[in-house]
């Protein structure tokens, strides 16, 4: 499955995907950073949209319409607050993955575009988001064969090639033995 994995480094907002996740707070009116970008781009109906959900516990993730993005959908998920690492953080944010992967599938996309959850405004240090990230999506791809593709968006050359080098790794490790 890790053929159907991408990263690269550039702006959600731009990704052609069916749909692209939207890096939310628990009220989904919308905020800085990841979130900023995609209500600015998609346009005042998103809000509207998102109005009507009533909010999104940290872990869970909610589905709206794409309207003026190149994705048809955008799928809100939000992630947990860093306080240290203790308070089941890791198991939260692989919860925004694994619930984000989960509207795929139920939405029929066959390709979304994630940002980093949780390493910006939330603090998450991305050294240890990362594995959690690639992680939930190989494990959910392994059992959803119709996702065909899964891309990693980073923002900043540094997050991009700290992805890229975890990535190569897992990929390694879980290469068949050579007989
Ligand atoms: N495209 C891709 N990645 C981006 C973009 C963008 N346009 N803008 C920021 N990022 C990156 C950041 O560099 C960071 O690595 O996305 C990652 C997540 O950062 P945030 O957007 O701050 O999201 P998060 O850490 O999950 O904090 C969520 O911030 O914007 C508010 O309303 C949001 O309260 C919520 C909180």
């Amino acid at each position: 499955m890790w053929e159907r994995i991408e990263l690269v480094r550039g702006d959600i907002t731009g990704q052609d995907t069916d749909a692209i996740v939207n890096a939310a707070n628990h009220t989904l009116l919308g905020g800085g950073g990841v979130d900023g970008a995609i209500h600015k781009t998609a346009g005042p109906e998103l809000i509207e949209e998102c109005r009507t959900l009533g909010g999104c516990p940290t872990g869970e993730a909610r589905i709206t319409k794409g309207y003026h993005l190149r994705a048809k959908y955008v799928i809100h998920t939000v992630g947990p607050i860093w306080r240290g690492g203790g308070g089941g953080e890791s198991r939260l944010l692989q919860s925004c993955y694994e619930n984000s992967m989960r509207l795929v599938a139920e939405y029929g996309c066959r390709s979304v575009a994630f940002p980093s959850i949780s390493t910006g405004s939330y603090g998450y240090p991305i050294k240890e988001a990362a594995p959690v990230a690639i992680g939930s999506v190989a494990h959910v791809l392994g059992v959803c064969p119709d996702i065909e593709l899964v891309r990693f968006v980073l923002y900043s050359n540094e997050d991009y090639l700290l992805y890229r080098d975890l990535f190569e790794k897992m990929k390694k490790q879980t290469a068949p033995k050579r007989a």
